[in-house]
Formats: structure tokens, C-alpha cells, sequence
């Protein structure tokens, strides 16, 4: 494929490298005459292993040149790659400028260009920069209609510097976002022959899963950093630690605990998270990732109930209310929070769970219910159906198929709040809400 490459920084000058190795035809763009030159001499911009190689090879078979030209770039190849930085402002917001530049240089192009052409945004861009700052810009510049005309799509990388190169060859996926699938296909082209998983979804989430990436890196290293000073603090060897951990990937390095939904609770993450946070606080030492969890939980408890008073109705049903589905364990439920936050605001509560309504006959969490939270057990009813009839709003609290049929009676007027947010779990009439997206 004919290529032109916006941007020659760290991204820019060895994705050029590596897409002229795979046999593409490469023209790279930059707005600073000497990265160009070093390009158009076989030299590379920045120093990264084999880059240089690479670009040698290149400009040698005539696979990869260099411009300060626009229009000669985009007149010549079919498809745009953006890699031009995307850097912070003091305020953290990010500074556009150049995106907004060279959007407006590939426009006053496109204007004229009868083929089809294809922009890829490489660079890290905030959800919704393509929708709100990419598109307009080059629709205004060019005169023409996004996804008619010509075609944006979000393919975020995750190459790292220093490892580039064979990070390029081994990335651990490839993301396509895009509105229009055909343009996605014909950037998921340029990849063919690299074996890692191609994933092609909405522009938003490609544009999301970049900073998710690059976020949870930043996250692992602080936790990682927070358990080494907490463990030096107290002799004990956070690298034999952390082995350790890591050989679990069943609950630890894996997808369990990663899905959005409602705050955590139970008999132990609350509890030994207080006292890891405790031992931190009596030997002085600072985690402030860690210290923050539990105020991050709380958050999540506030603001599923803002959501849930929203309308100002105060009849509600809660299906669930054990710290998660499958226990009758109600110590330290944050679906027991709410309720009892709803209460003090005067709702009226009907309760049902399976599991603790087992619980309370056979006496398993029997005494904690009566001696713990007696206010609870009286509002538990014997049914979901019974605990639905007829209220302003449902909670869903936990996961469970048992309140399908109950869900099915609902109507129009009623609303569901999942806390699970885990989608719509059955067949209802009810206005249907998760507490996050
Ligand atoms: N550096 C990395 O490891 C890495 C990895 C993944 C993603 N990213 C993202 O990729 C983007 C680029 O990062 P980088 O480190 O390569 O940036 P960089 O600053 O090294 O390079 C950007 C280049 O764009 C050029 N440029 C600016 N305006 C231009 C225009 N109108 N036309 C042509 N060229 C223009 C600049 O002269 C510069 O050479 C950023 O959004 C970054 O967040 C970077």
C-alpha cells in the first residue's frame, strides 16, 4: 500500500521503518526540514535499535522518503497516518494543536483529491477527539463528508520506546476503531503478516483503550513500588513477594476483577485492606495508591445512590443484597450500605435474595442478620415477584437468572438500576439502567 506517515518523532519514524520492511511504499511527513533530510539520507531521527537499518534499506529500494510537502505526501498514498505528538497542557487537557494543524494540511489536500483517502490516527487522542476535533477539522478544510467522502479511523500503538522495533513486529494487539468497517479492513491490511490479536471495534473505544493501557501500566508500577516500600519497612522481600503473585494468574494477572460494576465489600477486601493500610501508617511509610482505594470505593457507593434517588421516587426493590451473588454473606455488603443510606432518607424497601432468605431458614447468617442488622431482615420478603410489585424501582444488586421471571412483570413506568452493570440481564419492560457504562 502507497503510505504517507504525518510526523516523524518516536512513533512516526519507526512505524515508516517497519511498514517499507513489510513492502508498503512509505513517504513520511514532518514540518522540521532536518528530520527529513536525516530520512532522505538513510538516517534515522531518534536513536531506537535497528531503526536505522531499517531506513537505510529503505530509502536505498526507494520504499521510503521523506517530505516537508503535504500535498505531495497525501496526492501520492491512499492512506494517512497521524503521528504527530499529542503533548500535556499545565492543565493536564492535552494540547491539540498539532492534530488540529495537520488535519487542516491533509484537508486542503484531500479538497482536490478525487480517490478515496483514509486518515488512521496513531496518536494518543482523548475519547471523543476524533468525533469532536479530527472530523471537523478535516471536513471543514477539505469541503467534504466524513465516511462518504473520505475515512478517519483510530488505530492506537503501543509501542514502547527502546523495544520499538520489535515491539512493532510482537505488539500484544492491534486495535482498529472505526465507523465505517471498510476503512477498517484496509487498515487492518497494513498489519497482515503480524501475528497478534486484531481486534475491530468503535472509534470512542479504541481511542479509551489506549489510555486504559497506558493507565494500568502506570498503576502496576505503583503498586508494585507501594508494596516494595511497605515490605522494606517490615523485612520482608517484596521481589519473592511479587514472584509470587504474579504466578497467579487465575485471580492476579487475569481478567477476574476487571469488570465495571459496583464497589467491592465482603468479609475480607475491606477489612485487610485497613489493616495493610494500618501497618503502612505505624511504620510511616507512604502508599497513597493504596490509601485511596477505600475512598474510591466509597465513591462508587455515593454515586450508585445519586443515581438511584435521580427521580425522586422512593419505592424500591432490591434483588440482591449479599456482597456478591452465590453467598449468603451480608458482612460488609455495600448493597447493605445503600439500603440503609436509603432508609435514612425515608424510601420504602422490600428485600429479596435466595441466598439469604436460605440462610435465615436454615440459620447459616442467621444470627448475624438478627443481631447484626435486624432493621434488614424486616424489610426481606419471600420472592423477587412479591419485592417488585408494584415499586418505583428496582435494584438489581447481584447476578442471578432466578429474577428473570420477576424482571418479566415489570412495565414501562418502572425502572432497573443494575448495579452489576453486567447488561440487561432478562427480557423487561422496565427502563433499564447500569450504574456505569
Ligand atoms: N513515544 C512513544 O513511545 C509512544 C508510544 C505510543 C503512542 N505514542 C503517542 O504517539 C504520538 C506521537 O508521539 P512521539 O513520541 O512520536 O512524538 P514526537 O514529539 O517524538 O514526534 C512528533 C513529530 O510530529 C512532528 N509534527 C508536528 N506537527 C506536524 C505537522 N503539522 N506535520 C508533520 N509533522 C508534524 C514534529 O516535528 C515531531 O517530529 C503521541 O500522541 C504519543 O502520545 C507515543
Amino acid at each position: 500500500m502507497n503510505i504517507s506517515i504525518f510526523g516523524l518523532g518516536y512513533v512516526g519514524t519507526v512505524v515508516a521503518g517497519c511498514f517499507a520492511k513489510a513492502g508498503h511504499r512509505v513517504i513520511g511527513v514532518d514540518t522540521e526540514r532536518a528530520k527529513v533530510d536525516l530520512i532522505n539520507s538513510g538516517r534515522s531521527p531518534i536513536i531506537e535499535a535497528e531503526i536505522e537499518e531499517l531506513l537505510a534499506a529503505g530509502v536505498a529500494t526507494g520504499t521510503v522518503r521523506a517530505t516537508t510537502d503535504a500535498r505531495d505526501a497525501v496526492e501520492a498514498t491512499e492512506l494517512s497516518l497521524l503521528c504527530v505528538g499529542t503533548p500535556s497542557q499545565p492543565s493536564g487537557e492535552l494540547d491539540l494543536t498539532y492534530i488540529r494543524r495537520v488535519c487542516e494540511d491533509i484537508g486542503a489536500v484531500l479538497r482536490g483529491k478525487a480517490a478515496r483517502h483514509v486518515v488512521v490516527v496513531r496518536s494518543t487522542v482523548l475519547p471523543g477527539t476524533i468525533r469532536d476535533v479530527v472530523i471537523p477539522a478535516l471536513e471543514r478544510s477539505s469541503e467534504k463528508n466524513f465516511d462518504v467522502e473520505f475515512g478517519v479511523v483510530m488505530n492506537p500503538e503501543f509501542l514502547r520506546e527502546s523495544t520499538a522495533v520489535a515491539d512493532f513486529y510482537a505488539p500484544p494487539k492491534t486495535v482498529i476503531g472505526s465507523r465505517n468497517r471498510a476503512d477498517g479492513e484496509l487498515v487492518a491490511r497494513l498489519y497482515e503478516g503480524i501475528s497478534a490479536p486484531l481486534i475491530h471495534t468503535a472509534l470512542e473505544v479504541a481511542e479509551t483503550v489506549k489510555y486504559c493501557d497506558n493507565i494500568f501500566h502506570a498503576l502496576k508500577i505503583t503498586f508494585g513500588n507501594e508494596v516494595g516500600a511497605l515490605c522494606k519497612s517490615i523485612g520482608v522481600d517484596s521481589h519473592e513477594v511479587m514472584r509470587i503473585f504474579c504466578q497467579d494468574t487465575k485471580l492476579n494477572l487475569s481478567p477476574a476483577y476487571l469488570k465495571p460494576g459496583f464497589a467491592y465489600g465482603g468479609s475480607c477486601l475491606p477489612k485487610d485492606l485497613r489493616a495493610l493500610t494500618w501497618l503502612a501508617r505505624s511504620r510511616d511509610i507512604e502508599i497513597p495508591m493504596l490509601s485511596h482505594i477505600t475512598p474510591s470505593n466509597d465513591a462508587q457507593i455515593r454515586s450508585a445512590l445519586r443515581l438511584i434517588t435521580s427521580d425522586g421516587k422512593r419505592k424500591i426493590a432490591v434483588l440482591g443484597f449479599a456482597f456478591k451473588g452465590g453467598t449468603d454473606d451480608l458482612r460488609e455488603s455495600p448493597i447493605v450500605t445503600v439500603v440503609e443510606a436509603l432508609l435514612g432518607k425515608g424510601c420504602e424497601l422490600r428485600l429479596f435474595d435466595p441466598y439469604v432468605n436460605t440462610a435465615r431458614l436454615v440459620g447459616a447468617n442467621r444470627r448475624y442478620i438478627e443481631g447484626h442488622i435486624p432493621h434488614i431482615a424486616k424489610l426481606m420478603v419471600a420472592s423477587a415477584e412479591e419485592a417488585v410489585a408494584g415499586v418505583d424501582t428496582v435494584l438489581i444488586g447481584n447476578i442471578n437468572t432466578a429474577y428473570a421471571p420477576a424482571l418479566a412483570t415489570l412495565t414501562a413506568e418502572q425502572r432497573v438500576i443494575d448495579l452489576t452493570s453486567s447488561g440487561k440481564a432478562s427480557a423487561t419492560a422496565a427502563r433499564y439502567e447500569r450504574l456505569v457504562g
